[in-house]
């Protein structure tokens, strides 16, 4: 591990210097938009960060006070292992590629550059929150995955500049030169071009599209490409703090929802967050972050499997049959204006089978606050809406269909879409709520306090010096 390098690495940078020369050229780039687009204000402060100094078991996880531009941004692969094999498709059982195989070149590139690009988007996102944070606690975990997913984007240009030549630094540059938002030069997935700018968002953000992440960065770490692979593993160990302050943000306003309607009529009296207005954010997170796994039925999916590319969540562990050119999967498609099943083979469903995976871990989050509910002696309930639901892309976009997955007419959507999505009204008061709250161990009315601090402090603690 080579901590004091200018780029700290343990993939042996100094011993490459075209590479080396490469990404600290691209370095100077990247903290100019990190200084644009990162995180506003905040950078001279001192913030309690997890910062990786090695990537084996104990030193992932070292925690000290950082200024965020002073944060180890490096390249940190999970070791090599000897032998690895492509895992599965019409590969499966060859020699890992340690290189770009030249047939999959283009393909290898899209996959890499869509990761990638997801990273600095979210941190583009999130830029504002910082100043409306509910506790210093909270406003150190918004920083944790700042830094997190600049150090993702590390990740990814090494890939680039590594492995892809001429056309791997255009797209290293591109992805420094799109925004989040921005209609001339938007992020390339629609999620990521939403607007995360009060901290509802931010949790159910955190907690629908960085579980996205979690089953791309999934599918990816058994990739036949070992690089990437090793890459993505590492990824995932931070992308489950991420997922951690979106459930549990979450669950602390459901709580503190659930405390306030005890006691009132209207939650929004005592300045709390009504049960319906959170509802509606998790129905808009949810079927945006939906639409991240692609179309239904998909040859890219079937190419990116057969090439040994992409495979499917716990590839090793959950399946024998690696090569899954047989056999077949039933889903519910639009026919003649009917929801008709339709039987697709196995290799052109698996962005399907994905998704499934994730709905699965949806449910567990929304069960741990219905739990909450629950405690708290209420009788009402979240839940997850179809996977119909308000989507853009695949088989069920330009359709409309109501909560339970019903095909309804587009005039019957707009009629009810106000009780089914966010209204411009429901994010104004949202965001009448976000008042900086910045004395350590004080927390916002909108929100209860975690049920512990972060690695044994408390959460008196004062995890940003502001
Ligand atoms: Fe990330
Ligand atoms: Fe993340």
């Amino acid at each position: 591990m080579n901590l004091n390098e200018r780029i700290p690495n343990n993939v042996n940078l100094s011993e490459d210097k075209r590479l080396q020369r490469a990404l600290e050229k691209w370095l100077p780039n990247f903290l100019a938009w990190w200084h644009d687009m990162g995180p506003q204000g905040f950078q001279e402060k001192d913030v309690w960060l997890r910062t990786a100094v090695d990537v084996g078991s104990e030193g992932w996880a070292h925690f000290d006070y950082v200024k965020m531009p002073e944060y180890r941004w490096g390249i940190f692969l999970e070791p090599a292992q000897p032998d690895a094999r492509v895992g599965f498709g019409d590969n499966y059982g060859a020699p890992a590629y340690q290189e770009v195989p030249g047939e999959f070149r283009n393909a290898l590139r899209r996959i890499i550059v869509t990761q990638g690009d997801t990273e600095p988007a979210s941190v583009e996102q999130q830029r504002q929150l910082g100043h409306t944070c509910p506790s210093l606690y909270d406003l150190r975990n918004l920083f944790q995955v700042n830094v997190e997913e600049g150090r993702h984007l590390w990740a990814m240009v090494y890939l680039l500049h590594g492995y892809f030549g001429r056309d791997g630094r255009d797209e290293a540059d591109a992805l420094l030169e799109r925004r989040s938002g921005n209609p001339d030069k938007p992020r390339i997935l629609e999620a990521f071009n939403q607007p995360c700018d009060d901290w509802l968002n931010f949790y159910a953000f955190t907690m629908f599209t960085d579980r996205d992440g979690k089953y791309q960065l999934s599918a990816l770490a058994e990739s036949g490409f070992e690089p990437l692979a090793r890459t993505c593993r590492f990824m995932l160990t931070e992308e489950a703090h991420h997922m951690f302050v979106g459930d549990t943000g979450l669950s602390r306003v459901v709580k503190r929802t659930a405390q306030l309607m005890k006691e009132n009529e209207d939650v929004r009296e005592p300045g709390g967050i009504p049960l319906h207005i959170i509802q509606k954010y998790i129905n808009f997170w949810f079927s945006y972050s939906l639409d991240l796994f692609g179309g239904e039925i998909s040859s890219n999916s079937a190419d990116f499997f057969a090439a040994g590319l992409k495979g499917r969540f716990k590839e090793q562990e959950q399946y024998t049959d690696h090569v899954a050119t047989e056999g077949s999967f039933t889903m519910m498609v639009i026919d003649n204006g009917q929801l008709v099943p339709r039987e697709v083979p196995l290799r052109n469903a698996l962005n399907e089978i994905l998704r499934g995976e994730y709905v699965k871990d949806c449910e567990k989050g929304l069960a741990r606050w219905n739990k909450v509910l629950s405690d708290e002696g209420l009788p009402q309930r979240l839940y997850l809406p179809s996977v119909r639901f308000h989507r853009h892309v695949g088989e069920y976009s330009g359709h409309y269909f109501d909560l339970e997955g019903n095909l309804i007419s587009k005039e019957e959507f707009e009629a009810k879409q106000t009780e089914l999505l966010p209204t411009a009204a429901d994010r104004e008061y949202v965001r009448s709520l976000m008042k900086p709250v910045t004395e350590p161990g004080k927390i916002a009315n909108w929100i209860a306090p975690p049920a512990s601090g972060i690695k044994g402090k408390p959460f008196e603690f004062e995890y940003v010096r502001i």
